[in-house]
């Protein structure tokens, strides 16, 4: 499957995703890394694995409309058959995601629909959370709001502060990104309407990875 991946920052999901290629694990192609940040690791990481690294920058755009637009081209030119999101922190344009309906995937540091959007960690300590998690879901025009396809969980533990349960999680986000893509890669899930299908049935709870 030849795969798109948008990514901001550090990229550890992105070299989860090319370690598990490069082990055969996941029959997969990165095919393009594009990020809105010119500084991102992710960028460098792809480039180390001579893979086609673009970033373009949201302030040489003059409108959301027109970045949104071009970020889009410059995917389409790498012909991937999936977009994941991992590590994206701008909106994606309405038009774009409709367009890309049941072909882009996002994985997000909260069991959703719990904790959306920004600092998910220190909102799921606010709350009080037992658990925390992460998500992978379909990308849909509701901010990390598509249907979940899986999800992974760990505790909360006394003492936790933010940055100790951020590492947690991460641990546990690349195997959940991976299998997910593995069960993607296999054909075996796709979006139908506003529900995921697994094995040709509706998955009527996310997967717990
Ligand atoms: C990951 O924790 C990912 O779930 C989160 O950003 C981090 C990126 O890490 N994504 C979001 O918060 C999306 N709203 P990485 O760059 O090392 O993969």
């Amino acid at each position: 499957m030849r795969l798109a991946v948008l990514a901001s920052g550090r990229g550890s999901n992105l070299q989860a995703i090319l370690d598990a290629i490069g082990d055969g694990i996941l029959d997969a192609g990165v095919v393009g890394v594009f990020s809105d940040r010119p500084k991102a690791q992710a960028l460098e990481r792809a480039r180390a694995a001579g893979i086609p690294a673009i970033a373009l920058r949201p302030a040489d755009f003059d409108t959301r409309d027109a970045y949104d637009a071009a970020l889009f081209d410059a995917i389409a030119r790498v012909q991937p058959e999936l977009v994941v999101c991992a590590g994206y922190m701008r909106l994606l344009g309405a038009a774009q995601v409709e367009a890309w309906h049941g072909r882009m995937i996002n994985i997000h540091p909260s069991l959703l629909p719990l904790f959306k959007g920004l600092r998910t960690h220190e909102q799921a300590l606010a709350a009080g959370a037992l658990q925390h998690g992460a998500s992978v879901h379909f990308v849909t025009a509701e901010l990390d709001g598509g249907p979940v396809i899986a999800q992974a969980r760990v505790a909360v533990l006394p003492g936790d502060d933010a940055a100790s349960l951020a590492a947690r999680v991460l641990d546990r986000e690349h195997p959940l990104l991976l299998a997910t893509l593995q069960l993607l890669a296999a054909r075996r899930l796709r979006l139908d309407g506003a529900s995921v299908e697994f094995d040709g049935r509706p998955l009527r709870q996310p997967l717990q990875l």
